[in-house]
Order: C-alpha cells, then structure tokens, then sequence
C-alpha cells in the first residue's frame, strides 16, 4: 500500500510532491510526510491524517524549500498511523530519509541484529529497518546506490522505495521489488512516483522499473542497475491520456464521475473486439490460437474485492454460455490452498490495479503449477499484466474512487466477450453470438437511461440513510450483484450490509428482518422472475422496507415495494451491467448525504499490495 514520489530538478520541490501525493492519496491516507535538502540541511515534515494535515503543517517556505524532495502518504501496515510511524523514516544520524511502499518480512531480525550493532529505532515500522540497515552499509560502500543495494540484498519482501541523503544531495535513489515505481523524464528534472497518474501533469515520458532495479537519479541523467550491478537500458514508454481524464470535473466526488462514465468504458472494453462476420469476439491478448482454446476443460477466475464478484458474474455467464465449468474464488483463499490445475485448466486473474497482493501471489501459484495465466486489468503495466502469459486490458482509465465501480462493470464485459469466445467456438451459432453482440452494443445506452434516475435514487437513498443494516437479495447472475451492491454500501456508508441469494435468506436472514429494515432486491423479469417474487412477498409480510430493482414496464412489484427502480429489458446475461448502477448511486448517495468521504472511506485502500 502507500504512495511515493519524488522530485530531482531545478524548481522548488516541496509544492510538487505535495501535489503528486495528493494524486496518490487513494492509495492511502492516514497519515503522510515529506523530507528535502534545504540548503544543506535533509527536512523531514510528517503528520498523521490526510495530505492537507501535511501542507498545513509545512513552514513558510523560505524556511523548506529546496530542489530535491520525496514523499509519502501512508496506508498502515507495521505500527498504527500516527506521526512517528509515518514515512519518511530516517537513519540515526538523521541524514538519511526514505519513503516506501510494500513490506518487510525480516524486519524483526534485521532489526535486532542493528539494534546489536547500536542503531536506534524511535518507529514501529518495518521500513525503519531499512533506513539503519542502509546506514550500516554507508559505512563500507562508496556510494549511496551501492549501499543501497548491499542493503537490500539482506532484505525480503516487497518494496517500492526512494531513498535521499544529506550529503549525496544531488541524486535520488529508487529501487524496486514488487511494489510499482515509474520515473518521470522531464527538461533537467526527474520525477518517481508509485503512480503515472501523480506525475502526467508534468511529464508524458515514463519508464517502468522493474523488479530488482535500482535506479540513481538526478537532475540531468540517470542510470539504472540491477542487483548484480549490470547496467539496464532502460524502456521509455509514453502516456497516451492527460489530465483531465484523472480530474473530478463537474462531479462532486471521483465516485460519481467514474459511475456516469461507464456508458463510455463499457463501450471501451468491448470496442474493436468484436467480430461481427462470425457473430463472436476477439480477444488477442489471450495469446491463444482457436485449437489451444478449444482444449480448455475448466476455468478458475481469481480476484479479491469487487473483482471477485465480477468473476462470480463471470461464472455464471461462461458456464451458461460456453459450457465449461468455472471456478471463482477469493486470491486470498487460492494462494494458500494449493487448487487443482491440470493441463486443461485455464486460469484469470482479475484486477482493476494490477497490483493486489494476494492476487498477484494466486497468479504466481498458479503458474509455479505450470499453469498459464492470463490477466484481466485496467492498469498498463502493472505487475500482474506484466507477469501474465496474455490477457485483456479493460480499458476503463484511471479509477481514483477507492470504491470500484466503472472497473467493475468494464471486467463483466471482458468476461461477458470471454463467454462469447468460447461459446461460439463450442456452443452456439453465428447468429446467437450476433444476438449476443448486438445486446451488449445497446448496453452503453441502457447505463445512460438508468444514470438518468439519480435523483430520483438520492430520494431513496435520503429515506435509507439512518439506517444501520441492509440485505441485498438477488438470484442467479444478480446474486453476485447483490454482493458488489452490498459491498458498495458498506464500504462508503459504513452500514452494515449484506448480499444473499433471495431464496437462501430464508435459512438465516430473516430472521434481521424487520420494519426498519431496507432490502434491496434485484427482481427483473428472468426465468427467476417468480421464484424471487415469491421470497419478496415473505419479506414484505415482516414489514421491511423493499426497494426493488425491476424490469421496465413491471408494474406487479409496485405493490409490495416502497420504492421501485426501473431498468431496461436486457439478455439475462447482461443484466448485471445494468442492475449495479442503481446500486452504485444508491451507495454514493448515502454515504453523500451522511457527509462522509466518499472517495476516500475510512481504513480503506484502492489497492492493496500487502497480504
Ligand atoms: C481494494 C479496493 C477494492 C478492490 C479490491 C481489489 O480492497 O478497495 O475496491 O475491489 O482492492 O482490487 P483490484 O485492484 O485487484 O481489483
């Protein structure tokens, strides 16, 4: 977790890292810092709480500014988020400053053997270990970037981190395992960053660094190693997006763009990938011809958070459409398991960041088994499309919301492309894939008409507000959209929510149940369509307040409902596109109304890179 950045140039560096961070804060924020060469003198600023805590704090600035500065904002993992923990942490001489982001796991160790040797720590974080062990190795080793490496090779675990020194203070250096950082390449200046997005203001020139790079950096150059200290030639990418699309707007919050945008980022995941003369999709990326895809048996779909109920949608779509057995489950729970993989198994990972630990890790299980995996994300570049053997990008731009919505509903429609391919080639006709296709093509407008009922969902949502539990009941492909819808409102809200497949709540549930009660329930006209008539019936009979997400022209549900939310009619496979966004608006309205940070809720990250 955690973002960092840095800056090495020629103008005043402190205001440019604050506002790089600022960019990063939904990696998170609980507490952040900032260290800089002011004159000859290394600063070190640090508070807990958000960024603006941070900038408030700050001296004026002839008494901290200066050319090189890093930075950091601050998702806790070792040692609560208060100052002290807070990074930058420094050596004992305090000359010596380093952010970071990721984990140490021999920091115990390491920390004892230093303390032996005389260092002492004032902070409860692993990255502190960092500072003293690389102080340890100044003592033998020329240069910075030497003892920056001598250091690391004691170390495990991941890290993303940049280290400043009093008296090298002409250079920045980054290193990188496991924890993304990108150098930003401007007119004799550099930038870092764990993010494009905190630097794309000042720079459309980036380099990735890779895993075991280090990176020594200065005003007018830089040169990149690896452990072995073999030079690297480095791979200049370019940044095909600016600003705009990573500012909020008109809109009151990142959430709620990113909610109105997904008529545009649907439209963008399924663009150029469909095939119209043979009624199905194209999926290049999958790097697998027609005969390899043909040998597939069973497919695993593994992801964490919103994604996992993007697989779980995916499940339903694949195996009622192509026929072949799917199994979703949690990276968490995969990675420790030890699944079964054959030769005919065919696993995804699913990831808006491309960055999720555990993940990550379930992708690196998977192929230690001789697996090939492919990824489904959003973010070029990142690790796990990088460490794939092929897979898809969703295409839906930055998501800055820690809540994911348009990311969601653009994986549901890779998957919902999948569930094409692999049906076309063993299931259905040219013409049932051109129904398919051509539905999905009326999907972005179908959002659009649903967008158009936000007030009327800020009304309900002003109704529901004060309460402090809520059920979410779908059936069959709208149980997991119960789920997201569930986990959206908790996660912003900070109600208690819970998804349930309608008929099940019987067993359990109901018995929460009473007139205070909001259940939301997905009852659009499907095979299912009575069956889940029939469960809102006995929910309605112990007086809860129903809100029902129906299929336009169903008036039948008005009658035991206290608030209906009419969609589009839609293939039954598709209806999850549609049947979230309420559910996205009613989450953000709630949590609006309650005046909590909608973007930024408590405890929580947009990407989780620790375990
Ligand atoms: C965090 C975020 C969630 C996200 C999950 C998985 O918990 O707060 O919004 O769904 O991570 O993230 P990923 O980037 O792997 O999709």
């Amino acid at each position: 977790m955690c973002g960092i950045v840095g800056y090495i140039g020629k103008r005043n560096a402190l205001p440019i890292v604050i506002e790089a961070l600022k960019r990063l804060e939904y990696r998170g924020y609980d507490s952040s810092g900032c260290a800089l060469i002011h004159g000859q003198e290394l600063q070190v600023y640090k508070r807990q709480g958000k960024i603006v805590e941070l900038e408030r704090s700050l001296p004026e600035p002839n008494k901290c500014s200066g050319t090189v500065a890093i930075a950091h904002t601050r998702w806790a993992t070792h040692g609560e988020p208060n100052e002290t923990n807070a990074h930058p942490q420094v050596d004992c001489s305090r000359g010596l400053a380093i952010v970071h982001n990721g984990i140490i796991e021999n920091y115990k160790l390491l920390k004892q053997q230093l303390i032996e040797l005389g260092h002492t720590f004032v902070s409860d974080t692993d990255t502190e270990v960092v500072a003293h062990l690389i102080e340890q190795y100044r003592k033998t080793e020329p240069s910075l970037e030497d003892a920056v490496r001598e250091a690391l090779l004691r170390v495990d675990g991941t890290y993303g981190l940049v280290v400043l020194a009093q008296d090298e203070p002409d250079k920045l250096v980054a290193v990188r395992k496991g924890s993304p950082l990108i150098i930003g390449i401007g007119d004799s200046e550099h930038f870092l960053a764990s993010d494009v997005s905190a630097i794309v203001i000042h720079t459309k020139h980036v380099i990735y660094l890779q895993d075991g790079e280090i990176c020594s950096i200065r005003r007018e150059n830089f040169e990149i190693t690896n452990m072995r200290r073999e030079s690297v030639q480095p791979q200049v990418s370019v940044v095909d997006w600016d600003i705009s699309a990573i500012e909020k707007g008109d809109f009151k919050h990142f959430m709620l763009k990113e909610i109105f945008e997904q008529p545009q980022t649907v439209d963008n995941a399924f663009r150029g990938r469909i095939d119209e003369r043979n009624g199905t999709a194209r999926l290049g990326g999958l790097n697998l011809p027609p005969q390899e895809l043909r040998k597939i048996r069973r497919i695993h779909l593994v992801a964490c958070g919103t994604s996992y109920h993007a697989a779980l949608i995916g499940k339903y779509m694949i195996e009622d459409m192509a026929r072949i057995p799917v199994h979703a489950e949690y990276a968490s729970e995969y990675r420790y398991r030890n699944p079964i993989i054959d030769e005919d198994t065919l696993v995804f990972v699913i990831s808006q960041s491309g960055e999720t630990a555990d993940t990550l890790a379930a992708l690196r299980e998977a192929q230690a088994k001789g697996a090939s995996v492919l990824g489904i994300t959003n973010v070029v570049g990142s690790t796990i499309a990088r460490e794939s053997n092929g897979g898809s990008y969703i295409h839906a731009g930055s998501e800055i919301g820690v809540a994911s919505t348009k990311a969601f509903t653009s994986q549901v429609t890779i998957l919902f492309l999948l569930a094409v391919l692999l049906g076309r080639q063993r299931n259905f006709s040219t013409t049932l894939g051109l129904d398919y296709i051509h539905e999905l093509q009326q999907i972005p407008l179908k959002i659009e008409s649903i967008l158009g009922q936000n007030g009327r969902l800020r009304e309900i949502a002003a109704s529901i507000k004060d309460s402090r539990h809520a059920l979410y009941l779908g059936r069959g492909i709208n149980y997991p959209v119960g789920l997201e819808g569930a986990l959206k409102l908790k996660e912003i809200s900070y109600i208690h929510a819970e998804g349930y497949p309608a008929a099940e709540m019987k067993h359990g549930p109901i018995a929460l149940i009473d007139e205070q009660m909001p259940v939301v329930a997905i009852a659009t006209k499907d095979p299912l369509y009575e069956k889940v008539q029939t469960n809102l019936e006995e929910v309605r009979s112990r007086k809860a307040r129903l809100i029902t997400i129906a299929t336009k022209g169903d008036r039948d549900v008005e009658r035991i409902s206290e608030h209906v939310i009419y969609i589009p009619d839609t293939l039954q496979n598709l209806q999850p596109l549609l049947t979230v966004i309420p559910l996205q608006l009613l989450a953000y309205h709630v949590a609006d109304l309650k005046g909590l940070d909608v973007d930024q809720p408590r405890n929580l990250a947009k990407s989780v890179t620790v375990e």
